[in-house]
């Protein structure tokens, strides 16, 4: 049986991501969009949408959603998914937040 392991790794402090906003972390050759909402929710995300690879920590932050600067598709931060008519998805991470440490588990993608 193939266990995927929880590898937490920490990537910064909560205060060092912007309320609506994001930070990149790099992992390897992948990006990652670190993305923080109004309700202080974070997110990690491959910084690349799923319609043509567009640096969604560029993107608008809105309610659990980022909107891609390049043509405005609407990803979700939870799921990773297009919304509304666009079809596609993009890796998501775990989070956790342990005294103000932003985390992320890097064994784990959805
Ligand atoms: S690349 Fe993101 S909407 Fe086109």
């Amino acid at each position: 049986m193939n266990a995927i392991v929880p590898h937490w790794t920490a990537i910064g402090l909560l205060s060092d991501i912007p309320v609506k906003g994001s930070r990149c972390i790099k992992l390897g050759s992948t990006t990652i969009g670190i993305f923080r909402t109004a309700e202080d929710e974070v997110y990690a995300l491959e910084d690349k949408c799923p319609h043509k690879n567009g640096p969604l920590s560029q993107g608008i932050v809105h309610d659990n959603c980022v909107t891609c600067p390049l043509h405005n598709w609407v990803i979700s931060l939870q799921s990773g998914q297009a919304q509304g008519a666009d079809e596609g998805s993009v890796r998501t991470y775990r989070v956790r937040i342990v005294e103000e440490e932003v985390q992320i588990d890097i064994g784990s993608a959805e």
